[in-house]
């Protein structure tokens, strides 16, 4: 064997990009790049984007100056860009000057230990790829299976988005939707339990629309048959999936939330604004009407479901009088957390076209306002748990101090995706035998984004058997 080498991946953005930069380390070993936490023993240097706000496309900006100037003790570093930038600014980076070696975007993991080969040969050469695959060329990188005794995976299940939301640049650094084939999103996930994977997280910019592009090689499969199949990969207790349009959400997807008794009761389902004419300039292709009608229907075939969103403040043209029929919804519906992001004009896009004529200051009060509406239902979602006993899926200790600092502590998350820290009394031999088991705890006390619990009870017979790791 060679000597080996390590990568450093700086990961921005999504989950998508979390699962890509998996992908990248599976890719790289077969050139013998090891992963590394430490960017200053790295030999190669991987910023993996996000462009979907300005602020993030900045701070790799910085980052990737940051990292270049460790060649001053390693003149042999090599610096690569992938992610939605790479996309988005393509060869353009090299013509501008950017320090960096490879660019290769989000379709094209599976030539970066060609990409990496080529431009480490010679000094200076720089190697690019950023072109999309068409359906019959995309070749989904699937995840090998992991070593290190992780109890959640995520799996892309397709890429790209054929959406036109007027503020997001998705669609253009992503390319069209291809869906990866029911067998194959299957295989991998049996993979993933075979290493010891107890839940999983489906991912898609858009989910609903999963097999659409299927039919043209005659397979009907549409999500909700995705979730089905999913379903029945035996050792397998939790399935997930973001991110769900509400547009094209079906009657079939929510029945799946009581029907399908590995589907948790969890959806994240982005409204962005609460106004009826900023919806239609977002062109979401759906009314507060018909958002809140979805939510009810949910809530019918799960009553427990736990609901997140996102919001945009400060889209083009938001009065308050729009502003406030956002907070409204969010009264209506009182999630139990959601994400907020001032709007950032993206190059391209249909919204950049019009003017960002909400000031600054506007927005960031407007932002304020959401958090500080939300996090009165945050904290009553939270509090409500104090005093029941719920199932818990054990993922590993727990990284904070006990109460009183002694007690070891397991962590894991309840269905609804509510963080639990379990105390643990001693009762229990070996504690991390549990990891990966689902377990009763009843909840004490309510933080800030997480809960305190004892353990109630373990299952009679652990259903475990998972390959021994060492924590
Ligand atoms: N379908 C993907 C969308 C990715 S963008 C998903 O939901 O995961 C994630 C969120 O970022 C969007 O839901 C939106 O709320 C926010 N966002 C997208 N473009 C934005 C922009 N130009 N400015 C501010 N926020 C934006
Ligand atoms: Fe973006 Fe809308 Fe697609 S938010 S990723 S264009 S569903």
């Amino acid at each position: 064997m060679t000597h080996g080498r390590y990568v450093y991946v700086h990961t921005f953005g999504c989950q998508m990009n979390v699962y890509d930069t998996e992908r990248m380390f599976d890719a790289l070993k077969s050139v013998d790049y090891e992963p590394t936490d430490d960017p200053a023993y790295a030999d190669l240097i991987i910023l993996n984007t996000c462009s979907v706000r300005e602020k993030a496309e900045d701070k790799a900006f910085s980052m990737l100056g940051r990292y270049a100037a460790l060649r001053e003790n390693n003149p042999d570093l090599l610096l690569g860009l992938g992610g939605c930038m790479a996309t988005r600014i393509r060869e353009k980076v090299f013509k501008r000057g950017l320090p960096l070696d490879v660019v290769f975007g989000p379709d094209n993991i599976a030539e970066l230990p060609e990409l990496v080969a080529k431009a480490s040969a010679k000094k200076g050469s720089r190697t690019s790829s950023v072109k999309f695959l068409p359906r019959n060329d995309y070749d989904f990188p699937i995840a090998d299976a992991p070593t290190d005794g992780r109890v959640n995976s995520m799996v892309t299940v397709m890429k790209g988005c054929n959406k036109h939301c007027s503020f997001c640049i998705v669609p253009k650094t992503r390319g069209r939707e291809v869906s990866k084939p029911p067998q194959m999103v299957v295989d991998e996930v049996a993979t993933l339990v075979k290493a010891g994977v107890r839940e999983v997280m489906l991912l898609g910019q858009n989910v609903n629309s999963y097999g659409h592009d299927l039919r043209d090689d005659e397979v009907d499969v549409d999500f909700a048959e995705l979730l089905a199949r999913v379903n029945e990969v035996e050792g397998l207790r939790r399935i997930r999936f973001t991110t769900s349009h509400p547009w094209d959400a079906t009657e079939a997807l929510a029945k799946a939330f009581g029907s399908l008794d590995k589907v948790m009761p969890y959806l994240h389902l982005p409204l962005q604004s609460g106004s009826d004419r900023v919806l239609e300039d977002m062109r979401r292709g759906y009314t507060v009407e018909e958002y809140l009608k979805l939510i009810t229907r949910l809530r019918k075939y799960q009553p427990r479901i736990a609901l997140s969103t996102d919001i945009i403040v400060g889209f083009p043209g938001e009065t308050d009088e729009d502003f406030e029929k956002t907070i409204e919804v969010l009264h209506a519906v009182r999630y139990d957390s959601l994400f907020v992001f001032k709007y950032s004009p993206r190059p391209g896009t249909t919204a950049s076209r019009l003017e960002d004529d909400v000031s600054p200051e506007a927005k960031q009060k407007r932002l304020e306002r959401v958090l500080e509406v939300q996090n009165v239902y945050t904290n009553a979602s939270l509090a409500n748990f104090v005093g029941k006993e719920v199932d818990v899926l054990v993922e590993g200790p727990s990284q904070r101090p006990s109460s009183d600092g002694t007690m070891f502590q397991l962590m894991g998350r309840t269905d609804t995706n509510v963080i639990v820290n379990i105390d643990m009394d001693g009762s229990i031999g070996d504690p991390l035998s549990l990891i990966g088991e689902v377990v009763r705890a009843q909840i004490t006390r309510s933080r800030k984004h997480s809960l305190a619990a004892e353990l109630v009870s373990v299952p009679k017979t652990q259903q475990n058997q998972r390959p021994f790791f060492a924590v």
